[in-house]
């Protein structure tokens, strides 16, 4: 079981260098192998320097698509990387919502963030809107075709005789974090019974678009210690992406002890 603790715009670095010794104090080797801080990224040096020698991932929470250029204020993926993260969030509701980022844009993003080596964990997820007019089916499947669209293209060039050149399966690196956008940080998370149906079908969908069965499936959405036993056990549920309850130590372990 995953925990990816995204902590959003919160912490200074000093607070993260303190949260990462308790971590480093308080959880098992195994339960340290279990987790993953998504720190800001001016907070992530100051992780790395905290979990030196230790096994502990950690990654960010957004990038820009290109390498270099006139972006005032962005980070590329190659610096994120360079900084040691692993993992890089693409697509939260957080910047599809309040930063207007489209499917297309992100798109260009899961194919940056994987050519640096990092893993992208892709966000998809509907609003309460969309569900009540039965549009989630649609709203997840437009999400994933069309962020995951050049990765589907370029199997099709690779499928073409170019795969060994290249030596690599474009279709295994990415990782899907299921958020209904009506239980982010509201306190409301989805029932078993949705989330079992959500997961599914994003199993479903992967397999029968050439990603690996074992792609892995979070779920996000006001997960604590109190629910996570429960959606831990539903099938396809690999791991959650936590907000609020990572940014304390108490139940961020709660969390991965619950099960
Ligand atoms: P939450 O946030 O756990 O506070 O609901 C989840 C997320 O935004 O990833």
């Amino acid at each position: 079981m995953i925990v990816a603790g995204n902590w959003k715009m919160n912490k200074t670095p000093e607070e993260a260098k303190q949260f990462v010794a308790s971590l480093l104090e308080q959880a098992t080797a195994t339960e340290l192998r279990e987790i993953i801080l998504l720190p800001p990224a001016l907070c992530l040096s100051a992780v790395r320097e905290a979990a030196k020698g230790a096994k502990l991932s950690f990654g960010a929470q957004n990038c820009h698509f290109a390498k270099s250029g006139a972006f005032t204020g962005e980070n590329s993926a190659a610096v994120l990387a360079h900084m040691g993260a692993e993992y890089c969030l693409v697509g939260h509701s957080e910047r599809r919502q309040l930063f207007g980022e489209t499917n297309e844009f992100l798109a260009k993003k899961v194919v940056a963030v994987e050519e640096t080596g990092m893993v992208p964990i892709l966000c998809i997820g509907e609003t309460l809107q969309e569900r009540e007019a039965g549009k989630t089916k649609s709203v997840l499947e437009s999400q994933l075709r069309e962020g995951l669209n050049s990765l589907m293209m370029e199997d099709e060039v690779l499928e073409m005789g170019e795969k060994d050149d290249l030596g690599m399966d474009p279709l295994t690196g990415v990782w899907i974090a299921y958020e209904p956008v009506w239980a982010i940080g509201t306190g409301r998370v989805a029932g078993p019974d949705q989330v079992r149906e959500a997961h599914g079908w994003i199993h479903s969908w992967l397999a029968e678009n050439g990603f690996v069965e074992s792609t892995p499936i979070l779920y996000g959405g006001s997960v604590k210690p109190e629910n996570a036993a429960e959606l831990a056990k539903l099938p396809h549920v690999d791991g959650f992406l936590v907000g609020g309850a990572s940014l304390e130590l108490k139940s961020l372990l709660g969390i991965l002890r619950s099960k």
